[in-house]
């Protein structure tokens, strides 16, 4: 028997407006064609002074819970993946245990942007290994609509808000159920590449985005290729053994560049951005969710998750449901 990290249950929630591309070009310069071109972006959820970061994670979570047949007082650790917290303090992760009213437990945030959900996903895994926790939530949860520029359409047009959750349950298993490989890189020397240019101990302020969308684009194929196949290396496993892969969802030309180079059919590739646009740290598990509840990933599959953001960072992991 191992004791493995397994996917309980998923869950996600998104703001209850939605808007198109052609709403958008009405307020920015920019118009539809470009962007579905560009990035195969078509709508984007954008929260409402009340959705938050933690009350959207909040939601997400509960589904996940519902999903795994567990109470909030189940769980023994709360992650939240999120560049985009309620406050700058206290974690987003304790606001959401104050919400589902989850008793004493281990809460805190990870920061790793777009990369936010797998660096949860490889800490809970660790965790829940060492016996710190029998069951985690891992949510990534945004709200970047509050920190977008809306006069610079290079950046403006490309993210929505929303929020992801899984509950991972430590579990003795005798097959390969569970996760099997995670791989996190960072390389902080690109860390003006993508980021916000505001914050407490900077500004004052909380800042916008800004991104070399140029520059990010060229390294988040290279590097999402690489990562995936280390992850495959690690347990042994070749593009055509994969049934499917959930990539972080910024930009459909980097999906398919990266699904390309390692000979992985477009039709086990979920992809979300059309819907979405890019969510960060929520996007990874928001498609995660949606790709199990519309009956597509089933268990026993081998699934591939993928993500690359500022900072650099990037990870990979490799779980079978
Ligand atoms: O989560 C990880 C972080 N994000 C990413 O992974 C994003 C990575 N980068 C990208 O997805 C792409 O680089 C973008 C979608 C950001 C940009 O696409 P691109 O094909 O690299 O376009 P570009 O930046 O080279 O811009 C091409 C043209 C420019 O005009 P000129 O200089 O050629 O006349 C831009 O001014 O498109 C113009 N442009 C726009 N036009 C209409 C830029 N944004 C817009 C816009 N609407 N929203």
């Amino acid at each position: 028997m191992t004791l493995r990290a397994v996917l309980a249950g998923t869950g996600s929630a998104l703001p209850r407006t939605r808007v198109s591309n052609a709403e958008l070009a009405e307020r920015v310069d920019t118009s539809d064609e470009w962007i579905v071109e560009r990035t195969g972006i078509r709508f984007r959820h954008i929260a409402e002074p009340d959705e938050t970061t933690a009350t959207l994670g909040a939601d997400a979570a509960r589904q996940a819970l519902a999903a795994a047949g567990l109470q909030p007082a189940d769980i023994g650790l709360i992650i939240v993946a999120t560049a985009t917290p309620d406050n700058t303090f206290p974690a987003s992760a304790t606001k959401v245990q104050a919400i589902l009213g989850t008793p004493d437990c281990i809460a805190f945030d990870v920061a790793a942007v777009c990369s936010g959900f797998l660096y949860a996903v490889s800490v809970a895994d660790s965790m829940l290994r060492t016996g710190a926790a029998k069951h985690a939530l891992v949510i990534g949860s945004e709200t970047f609509s509050r920190i977008l520029d809306w006069e610079d359409r290079t950046t403006c047009v490309l993210f929505g808000d929303g929020a992801g959750a899984v509950v991972l349950s430590a579990k003795d298993v005798d097959d390969d159920q569970g996760i099997l490989a995670t791989r996190l890189h960072a390389e902080g020397q690109y860390c003006d590449m993508l980021y916000v240019d505001g914050g407490p101990s900077t500004t004052g302020t909380v800042g916008h985005v800004r991104m070399q969308g140029r520059e990010v684009f060229r390294h988040a194929v290279t590097n999402l290729a690489a990562v995936l196949g280390e992850v495959m290396a690690d347990v042994g496993l070749s593009a055509d053994q994969i049934d499917w892969v959930v990539p972080h969802q910024a930009n459909k030309r980097i999906i398919d560049a990266t699904a390309k180079k390692l000979g992985l059919p477009a039709e086990r590739v979920v992809l979300t951005v059309d819907q979405h646009a890019n969510t960060s740290a929520a996007s990874v598990p928001l498609a995660l969710d949606l790709a199990v509840r519309d009956g597509r990933i089933k268990r026993g599959d081998l699934v591939v998750l993928e993500a690359m953001g500022g900072g650099f960072t990037w990870g990979a992991a490799v779980l079978r449901v």
